[in-house]
């Protein structure tokens, strides 16, 4: 078991193309977080995330992650609450919802590298969660002032910070004798954070009108029955975004700036076709660029941000033939699904004319898992990275430092490019 915790945690395409190939598809993975059983057939995929009953599947944290998100985030529910709480989300992160972040993501991205100056060195990752740090920030309290956004910035990166992984792992590291320790410190910036969060619900209660941003959103939303989000469960919403929705985005825009720069053709391309808009284009103009957008696509294929998605079983199941007990967690496995050569020929091969006017089935592309628990930010994420990656494209000429292949490493619960991407910036356009 503790051998194969460490092989999937820290390279898990090696050690699941490994196990898989030495006993077949499903494949049992005994792991320090509970038993896995692993498919990358895409007809069991579909099987499983076709099943909507809501009695079936647990929620996707760990019990030891309840720490950093609270119990009333939608990450650590399960069955009718966790269909009510989508329900009431939802809406607000479809497509059309997106235009009100447009400009927001397009300045964050300016900013993040407007104090390079030409032929200094920087590492990719770095700004990208800059920028996608303070687009989620801003997307989500609508706040316009820099010092309103820096505060917000800090209080989240000091908790993830402090949320070491094995705080995370399990709940048994989660004491603070003496009241000192990396749990108390950890619990010292997650109460400075709830402060922040709880005093800025508590002055959009007091004036939520003509504000489009998530948390207004929130505070005006109600469920079927008509009732509205306590301060507490708009808390554990709102904690749960700020974490979700950036490091996954920076982590896949620092994969997109290195595979684009691998691929001079692809970028040429990819530059010629922003280069086509002229002055100032609309938002909604350079999310709708095709080239660009399976540029993206093709990274989330070829460099999955989440290696697997799970569906922790309440209640034994049969699948694939086998009997399963509950308390065992199915798992699509993204990675091997995005590397299966009957489906995408030559899969190490970056290719993003594989997505070129075509729209590939849910059950062979999951970047974003799938089924009821489907990723909530999908679209802000996609929207963001098409702005981040044409606003840079049209602005500034980069150049890529790391040309060897960089394998991809956790970082948290993503896979991160190894070193996280050294770029240099060659020339401002
Ligand atoms: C490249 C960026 C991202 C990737 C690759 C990604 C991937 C994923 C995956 C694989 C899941 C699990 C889905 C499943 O189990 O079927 C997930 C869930 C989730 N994601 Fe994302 N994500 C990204 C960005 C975001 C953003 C920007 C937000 C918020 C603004 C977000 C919020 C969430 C939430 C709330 C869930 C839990 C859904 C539930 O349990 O019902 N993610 N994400």
């Amino acid at each position: 078991m503790l051998l194969t915790t460490i092989r999937v945690a820290r390279t898990p395409i090696e050690a699941m193309t490994k196990y898989r190939a030495r006993y077949g598809d499903p494949f049992f993975l005994p792991m320090g977080n509970g038993p896995i059983v692993a498919t990358a057939q895409p007809a069991l995929i579909k099987e499983l995330f076709a099943n909507r009953d809501t009695s079936l599947y647990g929620s996707f944290g760990f019990e030891s992650t309840r720490a950093l998100v609270g119990d009333h985030s939608v990450l650590m529910m399960d069955g009718v609450e966790h269909k009510r709480e989508r329900k009431l989300l939802n809406p607000h992160f479809r497509g059309e919802r997106m235009r009100a972040y447009g400009e927001v993501m397009i300045e964050a991205t300016r900013e993040a590298f407007a104090t390079l100056s030409v032929g200094e060195e920087f590492v990719a990752i770095e700004r990208t969660t800059e920028l996608s740090l303070e687009a989620i920030v801003r997307a989500v309290f609508g706040f316009s002032t820099r010092e309103e956004i820096t505060v917000v910035q800090r209080a989240v990166m000091a908790t993830l910070r402090a949320a070491k992984p094995y705080l995370l792992f399990s709940p048994k590291t989660q004491i603070a004798p003496f009241g000192l320790g990396p749990w108390a410190t950890f619990q010292k910036h997650s109460k400075a954070l709830d402060d922040l969060l709880y005093a800025h619900i508590e002055k959009t209660r007091a004036s939520p009108d003509g504000r489009e941003d998530i948390l207004a959103m929130l505070v005006g939303a109600r469920y079927d029955d008509g009732s509205a989000m306590s301060d507490n469960d708009i808390r554990d919403e709102l904690r749960t975004l700020l974490i979700a929705g950036h490091e996954t985005t920076a982590v896949s825009l620092a994969w997109t700036l290195y595979a684009l720069h691998r691929h001079p053709e692809v970028l040429a391309r990819a530059r010629a076709e922003v280069d086509e808009l002229g002055e100032n284009p609309a938002p909604e103009t350079l999310a709708r660029l095709s080239y660009l957008g399976a540029v993206i696509d093709e990274t989330l294929r070829r460099y999955p941000v989440v290696d697997v998605a799970f569906r922790k079983l309440l209640r034994p199941v049969s699948f694939a033939g086998y009997e399963l007990p509950a308390g065992v967690t199915v798992c699509p496995a993204i990675v091997l699904v995005h590397q299966d050569p009957t489906i995408y020929p030559d899969p190490a091969r970056f290719d993003p004319e594989r997505f070129l006017g075509k729209k590939p089935r849910p059950h062979e592309y999951l970047p974003f898992g799938g089924g009821n628990r489907r990723c909530i930010g999908a679209a802000f994420s996609l929207y963001e990275s098409r702005l981040a990656l044409a606003t840079l494209l049209r602005e500034f000429e980069l150049e890529l430092l790391d040309t060897d292949e960089l394998p991809p490493v956790r970082k948290n619960i993503v896979l991160a490019p190894k070193g996280g991407v050294r770029m240099r910036l060659r020339a401002r356009r």
